[in-house]
């Protein structure tokens, strides 16, 4: 939710704030500027995607070795022109790129604008720049303690970056609820909202923390101070990315190649914690709390869009085999209803990016009422996995396209390890079936390979439904959390009205809107409750909808009632979402290329959603 890069050094810094923007497009793709300093401040930005300030500003001089930049995701004022970042102080000498929210911006808007100050734009980050002009006018102070100041009057969250047109050996950074990346290189530094802007340049890394200000100078050594004034210590991390992580690699779309890599990310994710010769699943983020996990009165997961769905399968996953108790809730609803959380409940986070602003307000909410908490994250080093007591990665690497993919089965597939450990050792599955579940967890990459060879097929169907203008996803048990992340994904990126439904509840509702114009995506791999499938089927059908089925290998009854079938491997339930969310991720990515979509920046969408 909005990109922030900036460099000082010796080089050019223009090209490296294009590229790292263009790296950091999924955060928000509203509109794009850069400003550098060269003599004076100048400032190039533009509604629309990164793409749209290059060709902008292609005849412009892009002088300067210090510059910041921003990709936008709107919130205060329209996505256009005026609005876009970088924003600059009323004397123009300070300019500011932010990411977050200043909820208090109309009251120092209207105490400012009592002292003279005049503002060109409709944004909360304007008002900040001109605050922080003020204090430091007033107190004739350098920038970082301009900010400093400014920023104990603001309530909000933000991650920030300023240049000084009077100083350009300087550039002045701050966080609070966003995150902010520092990269170390030789005689020069890169910020970034995270570190995929960085890793072509340096691997040395300090993540910002919470109200921290950083003055990040063009010789000498970086320093970080709170916003109560005391000094800190920079810590240094070694990035571990490969820069080939984040190309497409010869596939027409990020989510395609996301796709498409699930087999290897999912051996990733088991790679050390899981034998299938020897029998065992263990997580080392579970070791140091096991007993407070194991004896917990029920487990809380929150998470929000797809990292919730996953949150479900999770649900059954802990109460069908580990027998423990479990809540799924939206972060978002969790931290605004005054939940009833105790010392004895484990809160269990979910997160792709791990910077999800609700998720981290529920963290801290349960951190409050005295809850372990526990984070699955992909982005290693982000804010809710350094917030955590415990939590294991899911090592799925960058995922760039905004549906997610490959992180919804590296969560799943997390879920099913700690079920796997936690059910051993309460005792709450035979050996034997634990045996079973690890050997067969162990099959699921060669499995899912399988299941991407569906694809032309999957294609087929994809141009035969393309034009509908809704669809259900119909689901049980196990599956159906997958058919309310098949249905997020059509939703998501092809613009198709998609809902997703426990089968049964069909006949309460969603069986009025069957004709023969909706196209119903049953997933009927399920081994309990298959007749029930069957004659939700026909229900379907009696009225005319267009069945597409997901079924088991050689299931012979479905295929000769439904319209369509895509075969996915025979597995134990249990491990059925990681398969049979494979042809719907594939569906919509065909139906919104078909469609003429951006399927990796689909409209108003942003990966990381920062702001509340
Ligand atoms: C956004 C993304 C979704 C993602 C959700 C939660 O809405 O577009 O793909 O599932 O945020 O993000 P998180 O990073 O917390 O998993």
């Amino acid at each position: 939710m909005c990109g922030i890069v900036a460099y000082i050094g010796e080089k050019q810094a223009y090209p490296i704030l294009i590229k790292g923007l263009q790296r950091l497009e999924y955060r928000g793709y509203d509109s794009a500027g850069v400003a550098l300093l060269n003599g004076g401040t100048h400032i190039y930005k533009k509604k629309g995607k990164v793409g749209e300030l290059i060709d902008y500003a292609k005849e412009l001089s892009h002088e300067g070795n210090i510059g910041i930049g921003h990709t936008r995701w709107a919130t205060h004022g329209a996505p256009d022109d005026i609005n876009a970042h970088p924003h600059t102080s009323g004397n123009h000498r300070l300019s500011i790129v932010h990411n977050g929210i200043i909820e208090n911006y109309a009251l120092l808007k209207a105490a400012l604008e009592k002292e003279g100050h005049v503002f060109e734009s409709e944004t909360d980050t304007e008002v900040l720049v001109h605050l922080i002009e003020e204090i430091q006018k007033r107190g004739n102070l350098p920038l970082e303690e301009a900010v400093r100041i400014a920023l104990t009057r603001v309530v909000g969250a933000y991650a920030i970056v300023l240049i000084d047109n009077t100083d350009p050996n300087k550039l002045v950074a701050a966080r609070k609820a966003s995150p902010l990346v520092i990269g170390i290189g030789e005689g020069e530094y890169f910020i970034a909202s995270d570190a995929t802007p960085i890793i072509e340049h340096t691997k040395k890394v300090v993540y910002l923390n919470d109200e921290e200000i950083a003055m990040v100078p063009r010789y000498g050594d970086l320093q970080i101070k709170t916003i109560d004034n005391e000094k800190q210590t920079p810590f240094i991390h070694e990035l571990d990315l490969k820069i080939e992580m984040l190309e497409k690699g010869g596939y027409d779309y990020f989510m395609l190649k996301e796709i498409h890599e699930q087999h290897t990310t999912i051996a990733d994710c088991m790679r050390g914690r899981l034998n299938a010769d020897e029998g065992w699943v263990r997580l080392g983020g579970l070791e140091e709390y096991i007993n407070r996990i194991i004896n917990a009165n029920r487990f809380i997961i929150a998470g929000c869009g797809t990292s919730w769905h996953a949150g479900l399968i999770g649900e059954y996953l802990f109460e069908d085999l580990a027998r423990i108790p479990v809540e799924v809730e939206y972060a978002s609803e969790l931290r605004y209803r005054n939940p009833i959380i105790t010392e004895k409940d484990v809160v269990i986070a979910i997160s792709q990016s791990g910077e999800t602003a609700d998720t981290l307000a529920a963290l801290e909410l349960a951190k409050e009422k005295g809850a372990l908490i526990y984070g699955i994250v992909n982005v290693v080093g982000s804010s809710i996995a350094r917030y955590t007591d415990a939590g294991s990665y899911i090592h799925a690497g960058p995922e760039i396209g905004v549906a997610s993919t490959k992180a919804f089965t590296g969560q799943v597939t997390l879920l099913t390890m700690m079920a796997l450990v936690l059910a051993h050792k309460r005792g709450t599955i035979s050996n034997s079936y634990y045996q079973q579940l690890v050997r067969e967890l162990a099959n699921i990459p060669a499995k899912v390979q399988k299941v991407l060879e569906s694809n032309a097929m999957v294609k087929y169907i994809a141009g035969e439904i393309k034009d509908r203008p809704n669809a259900l996803y119909l689901g049980r048990g196990y599956n159906f959390p997958v058919a309310l992340e098949g249905a997020l994904k059509l939703k998501e990126i092809s613009y198709i009205h998609a809902e997703g439904y426990p089968a049964a509840e069909m006949k309460h509702g969603p069986i009025a809107l069957i004709d023969d114009q909706m196209p119903v995506v049953v997933i009927a791999t399920n081994r309990s409750a298959y007749d029930k499938i069957v004659s939700n089927i026909q229900e379907v059908k009696a009225r005319k909808g267009l069945v597409i089925a997901v079924v088991t290998e050689g299931d012979e009854v479905i295929s000769k009632i439904a319209d369509y079938t895509i075969e996915i491997p025979d597995t134990e339930e249990p491990l059925t979402p990681l398969l049979s969310v494979i042809p719907l991720q594939l569906l919509s990515y065909h139906i919104a290329v078909m469609r003429g979509c951006n399927v990796d920046q689909p409209r108003n969408l942003a990966k990381s959603v920062t702001v509340e």
